[in-house]
């Protein structure tokens, strides 16, 4: 098909160059936001009387056909168009004749196309919050489900101090409620129209850049024409944002993988999201989690392709930037499908508590506690801490937890030591004590989950 810029060229490109340059393969996901942006379009060229009012309605009828037929499958996209933008105008042109070709009156496809991308983002991150939401709330219930189950912390993952297992997974609640906070911001900072913007430096027509803005559900509009069309900061945060839902997903999912080994014990997959050996018939993998561990690096690699395509763009428009859709498209899709499979593994994941809690029993995570009887009782932490060292020392040598030694052997390392040690050192005692605001305690887990379920509430 001739191409609709020929004329200072006559257009004919050559065949391999025009395949490079064609992005209809993938920005034809844009199509109905190229649509619903022409009509907003063309409905200001007639309120501004820019364009007849019949001309804009007729040029609206025919988008709004051109909508409805792709929607329904009788107007397919065709693959040699340069991109979804042309490719909506010359359909249009076909259909209602050479009033199509005043649509792009006022607008370039530079302004357009940022438009575009813009509102498609915004929707779909529409649906990665709700999906964040689901996450959350599975979280909740699991949550609530595991108030008094006890399981080591880890730190260096060397057994630490005892914790909660609603507390562990509230620390994941916690992360995803600021990825829900983020994602607002990055949209609430793009929720800008760009179009009016033009090529770079706006109109020569008396255009109303409010009316479009409006039309579509933005904020408002870009207050410079050649940031309009050269920003693609939108696209840097959002997928930022992305990457550190992945980086949260990989580390929880790091976390099942672990559990559920033999090593642990402490979870078991559901048999609907694992997978078995070919060779091995014992296995049980966690490919779910193991994939997701694995996708967040192709998010990160969409995240720095963006950052290295904008760093040296003079402005305004290159066509550098039509690099922008495909990593971000991917990165999006990717975590759409990570959260998708996440959210019900994690609700048929079986909590084993008897294990979780026999693993607390051992590895003297109550030691700090420990350290805490003498400390209260006026010895400074530091001499405390030695003690208490040595009584570990003590315990590795004859192979005992402290539960096992006498009233007698902790006298001899420290005269304060009384038999309420015992109940100090119990591991229930443990969390109770933890009364922080924060901690493992069980009050302070409750009032993380009465948070969690207002946050969920308040949307
Ligand atoms: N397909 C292009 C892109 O994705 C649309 C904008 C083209 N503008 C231009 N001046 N060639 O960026």
């Amino acid at each position: 098909m001739a191409k609709m810029w020929a004329g200072r060229t006559d257009g004919a490109v050559n065949s391999l160059a025009d395949d490079f340059n064609s992005s209809i393969s993938f920005d034809k996901k844009m199509f109905r936001e190229d649509i619903l942006g022409s009509i907003a379009h063309a409905s200001m060229l007639g309120e501004c009387g820019i364009l007849l009012k019949e001309e804009a309605d007729k040029i609206i009828i025919g988008l709004d056909g051109i909508l409805t037929d792709i929607i329904n499958g009788t107007l397919e996209i065709s693959s040699t168009a340069e991109d979804i933008h042309m490719f909506i105008e010359e359909v249009l042109t076909s259909r209602i004749g050479d009033l199509g070709k005043k649509l792009h009156t006022a607008r370039s496809r530079n302004d357009q196309v940022a438009l575009d991308l813009r509102l498609y983002l915004k929707n779909n991150c529409k649906v990665v919050k709700e999906l964040l939401f689901s996450l959350l709330n599975v979280i909740c219930i699991k949550a609530e489900e595991n108030k008094q189950t006890i399981l080591p912390g880890y730190t260096h993952l060397q057994r630490a101090q005892p914790i909660t297992f609603a507390h562990h997974l509230l620390a994941y609640a916690e992360m995803f409620k600021r990825d829900v906070k983020r994602l607002d911001n990055a949209v609430d900072i793009m929720d800008y129209s760009p179009l009016g913007s033009c090529a770079l430096s706006g109109t020569t027509y008396n255009t109303d850049r409010d009316y479009v803005a409006l039309k579509l559900g933005f904020k408002g509009i870009t207050a410079n024409s050649i940031d309009g069309v050269s920003d693609r900061d939108f696209c840097v945060e959002i997928l930022s944002c992305f990457a550190i839902i992945m980086m949260h997903l990989s580390r929880f999912s790091e976390e099942i993988i672990l559990w559920s080994s033999w090593e642990f014990r402490f979870v078991e997959l559901s048999d609907e999201f694992t997978t078995g050996s070919s060779i091995m018939p014992q296995k049980k993998n966690s490919d779910m989690a193991e994939l997701i561990r694995g996708k967040t690096g192709r998010v990160y690699g969409n995240l720095m392709a963006i950052l290295t395509t904008l760093k040296g763009l003079p402005l305004a428009y290159n066509k550098d930037m039509q690099e922008d859709k495909e990593g971000i498209f991917d990165a999006l899709e990717t975590v759409i499908n990570c959260l998708s499979v996440f959210t019900p593994m994690l609700k048929g994941m079986k909590v084993l508590k008897d294990n979780m809690y026999k693993a607390a029993q051992k590895g003297f995570i109550n030691a700090t506690d420990l350290a805490d009887y003498l400390t209260k009782k006026g010895v400074p932490f530091r001499t405390a801490y030695k003690t208490v060292g040595e009584i570990v020392g003590k315990c590795v040598k004859e192979n005992k937890v402290l539960e096992e030694l006498t009233l007698k052997d902790y006298k001899k390392a420290h005269e304060l030591f009384e038999q309420d040690l015992f109940t100090e050192i119990d591991l229930k005692t443990c969390i109770e004590k933890r009364i922080s605001k924060g901690g493992t305690g069980y009050t302070s887990v409750e009032n993380q989950i009465k948070g969690l379920k207002e946050f969920l509430q308040n949307g």
